[in-house]
């Protein structure tokens, strides 16, 4: 697989690709596909229902809700588990998002756990544009037009109508599921469609779109200090040495080796220093947005760098000065991930990102998901901010993208980004029956819901916790706050569905 940055790319890669910096899933990287694929194995053993939920469906979908003179039609994939169906119960649906939607939450997740206690049916429908969710030919920059949260929005209202007659389903309460982006479609879904949707757990979700979002960093920065206040020090003073010596070509050479990148390092723009700068800042950023999420379990394969092990490194003086701890921590991801080397080419990217075959580098979801980034979203997690450790990769680096990767200028990103926030109201939602978990190192709370607007319009607040971990299965070793989360939502969805 081809080893690519974009701190905004979806579920995908492995944790040095930054690929899956907005994403609830289960494994990691490379792992998440090899880890799906044991999984599929794991479970072929288990229980024919269970089995039965890990068969793929097709509904027939319109390619443009939104024209009713186009009567093109497509294939979206999902899933039905009626395991824990009990007459008369609620419907679950587990929105896909900026990734495959992977079957294992039809068997592993908190969800269920509630389903099972509701007697709900459970369904999860792929976002469209991604997996096996092919609505055109190709990725060309023509058919994209075609992929947004309003056309995805209005693929799940016609898929729970037609379901719903189908199945005799029409006047049970329906209840929309999603961690991160489809956190906020789930939200969104319910908003727009009210008269569809009963109830929505939108967990980590960002509502407020924004161009720039320096917070990120910014949280980041916090997360690593509450291991250990040093750490972001440290991680500071190895990215300004790298940023120094990337100012003198003579050093190339070392930084290729101590990197151990996987052709000789050539820096001719901005963009290629940004790349690798961002590369390596990328690592931080994914153990810290997973921290604790990526663990193995069930066969799915997991890791075990979590913030603390990070922290270890950079504060081990053993290994040098902390230039060569931040080279320590991209080595031992590389081990982690058996990869040979890193590719921190911008100019590889660029091929990958314009390859517009559903079979290309990029099709498992970066292409697709950078270009809603472009088009709705911006989301760019820039190092505009000074109170974070990371140097070098600035907006302006992010939204060049945008016009290399699809013709998207600077205004036309500015102007789409606003009128999302209009179009969904942002950190304004007005709506009812809706959850919004929050985790606090989680650097996308940042953009999300993290205050009751209204009773039944809430938040709940995980101290400790990162990106969507009140969606795995419970374990053990779990935060105490973290069961509670799981319990709260649980007495939301009772009451809410009295
Ligand atoms: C690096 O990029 C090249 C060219 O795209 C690709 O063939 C190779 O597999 C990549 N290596 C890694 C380790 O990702
Ligand atoms: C490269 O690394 C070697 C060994 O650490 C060092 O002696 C040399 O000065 C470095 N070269 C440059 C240009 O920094
Ligand atoms: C992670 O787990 C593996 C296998 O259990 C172990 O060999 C390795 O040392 C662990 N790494 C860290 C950083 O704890
Ligand atoms: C796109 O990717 C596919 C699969 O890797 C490859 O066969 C094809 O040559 C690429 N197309 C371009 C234009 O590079
Ligand atoms: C890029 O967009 C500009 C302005 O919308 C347009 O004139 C130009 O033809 C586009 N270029 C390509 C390659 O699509
Ligand atoms: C959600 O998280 C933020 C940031 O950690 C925190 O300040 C806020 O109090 C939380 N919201 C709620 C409702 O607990």
């Amino acid at each position: 697989m081809a080893f690519q940055a974009g701190s905004f790319l979806p579920c995908k890669g492995t944790l040095l690709l930054l690929f899956s910096l907005l994403c609830c899933h289960f494994g990691v990287g490379e792992g998440q596909y090899k880890g799906f694929r044991r999984l599929s194995r794991v479970q072929g053993s288990s229980s024919s229902s269970r089995r039965g939920a890990l068969d793929e469906q097709w509904f027939p979908q319109k390619l443009d809700h939104f024209n009713g003179a186009d009567r093109r039609e497509w294939k979206q994939r999902y899933f039905v588990n009626e395991a824990f169906y009990k007459p008369g119960g609620p419907v679950f649906l587990m929105i896909g998002g900026e990734g495959p939607a992977n079957p294992a939450w039809m068997q592993y997740g908190t969800w269920l756990t509630y389903a099972e206690k509701l007697g709900a049916l459970c369904l999860m429908l792929e976002h469209r544009f991604y997996g096996k969710s092919h609505p055109t030919p190709d990725l060309g920059t023509d058919n994209l037009r075609f992929l947004s949260s309003r056309q995805a929005l209005a693929d799940l209202a016609h898929f729970r109508t037609v379901m719903a007659e189908a199945r005799g389903l029409t006047d049970r309460k329906w209840v929309a599921f999603g961690g991160s982006y489809p956190g906020s479609l789930a939200a969104w879904f319910r908003l727009k469609y009210p008269h569809l949707v009963h109830a929505s757990v939108a967990t980590s979700a960002p509502v407020h779109a924004t161009i720039n979002f320096p917070e990120y960093l910014e949280v980041v920065r916090h997360s690593l200090a509450l291991e250990n206040a040093e750490c972001p020090l440290l991680v500071k003073k190895a990215s300004d040495t790298l940023v120094e010596r990337l100012k003198d070509p003579k050093t190339y050479d070392n930084i290729t080796t101590d990197f151990n990148l996987c052709s000789k390092l050539q820096i001719q723009t901005e963009m290629d220093s940004a790349y690798l700068l961002e590369t390596l800042a990328g690592t931080f950023m994914d153990v810290v947005q997973y921290n604790e999420d990526n663990r193995a379990f069930e066969g799915v394969v997991g890791t075990n760098v979590t913030i603390k092990v990070l922290c270890g490194v950079m504060t081990d003086s053993t290994l040098g000065e902390p230039y060569a701890r931040y080279a320590a921590v991209a080595r031992l991801m590389m081990d982690t991930f058996s990869m040979k080397c890193l590719n921190a080419s911008f100019d590889t990217y660029l091929r990958d990102m314009t390859n517009t075959s559903w079979d290309g580098p990029a099709a498992g979801g970066g292409r697709q998901w950078v270009y809603q980034t472009c088009t709705e979203f911006g989301f760019y997690q820039s190092t505009d901010s000074p109170n974070q450790p990371f140097t070098g990769f600035p907006l302006e680096y992010q939204v060049k993208q945008c016009a290399n990767f699809y013709n998207v200028s600077a205004e036309m990103l500015a102007e789409a980004v606003a009128q999302t926030n209009e179009y969904y109201g942002g950190y304004d939602i007005r709506s009812s029956r809706i959850v919004f978990p929050n985790g606090s190192i989680d650097p996308w709370h940042a953009l999300g819901i993290t205050q009751d607007i209204t009773p039944d319009l809430t938040a709940v607040f995980i101290k400790g916790t990162a990106h969507c971990a009140n969606m795995y299965p419970a374990r053990s070793e779990d935060l105490p706050q973290l069961s509670l989360a799981r319990d709260h939502v649980l007495l939301l969805l009772q009451q809410w569905l009295k």
